[in-house]
């Protein structure tokens, strides 16, 4: 479902900021990814949702070469998968309860057929009183689970987040990964990138470390 080989990354004429990257995940595989500030873990997952594409090596989403997509191909893919982006990209013009629609909108539902799900989603992200307001009068700890709850709403095959519990409590923090579990229970691929060691020991994932461009499996 995923996989890179021998996955080389640089910005323009920059460092190398991956280099040698080799993993593979199949469906319903977990996994975290940790590893220092600035080591590359915002810019592998930009390969992994075909924002980026590799300066060096093969990155296959959904058994397709990135390198290789082009036109309506990559909006395609791209809607399988779900996003948490670490500067969360609601956008200001909707409410938060559009904005968490948006994706199943996109496909083609209407209001009707969704109104309840995303209501549902609303709550247990704990926004429901926010349903209609915009994301610019939102707390930061709400944007990021507004984002998060825009990137599961349409049960996608991968789920890839950024950092998503770094502007929440832990008590919440917990309720977001029980979130992601109950996702991957039902089948998603989950790739989530965090600090959080309490997270990810809570849910006894597979651990993946980015540092100096290489990436180790560190399960705990
Ligand atoms: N768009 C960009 N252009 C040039 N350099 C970038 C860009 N985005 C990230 N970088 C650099 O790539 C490195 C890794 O950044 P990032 O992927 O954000 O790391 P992390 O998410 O682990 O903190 C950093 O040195 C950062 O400055
Ligand atoms: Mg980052």
């Amino acid at each position: 479902m995923i996989e890179l080989q021998r996955v080389g990354l640089r910005y323009g004429d920059g460092p190398e900021i991956l280099k040698d990257v080799n993993f593979k995940m199949d469906q319903g595989d977990m996994r975290f990814l940790t590893g220092p500030s600035g080591a590359g873990k915002s810019s592998l997952l930009r390969l992994l949702f075909m924002a980026l594409k590799p300066s060096k090596g093969l990155v296959s989403i959904f058994g397709q070469d990135t390198s290789k997509l082009g036109g309506s191909n990559l909006p395609l893919l791209r809607r399988r998968i779900g996003v948490v982006f670490q500067d969360f990209r609601l956008l200001d013009h909707l409410t938060t309860f559009e904005n968490v629609a948006l994706p199943l909108r996109v496909i083609g539902q209407k209001p009707d057929d969704y109104h309840r799900d995303v209501m549902d989603l609303l709550d247990w992200v704990g926004l429901k009183d926010q349903a209609n307001a915009r994301p610019e009068i939102l707390s930061g700890g709400e944007k990021q689970r507004a984002a998060i709850a825009r990137a599961v709403v349409s049960k996608p095959e991968i789920l890839l987040a950024d950092e998503p519990t770094g502007n929440v409590d832990p008590v919440l923090a917990k309720r977001l990964l029980h979130l992601f579990l109950e996702l991957n229970r039902l089948g998603t691929t989950v790739f989530l990138a965090t600090h959080d060691l309490s997270l990810i020991k809570q849910a006894k994932g597979q651990v993946l470390r980015l540092e100096h461009g290489t990436l180790k499996d560190e399960t705990l």
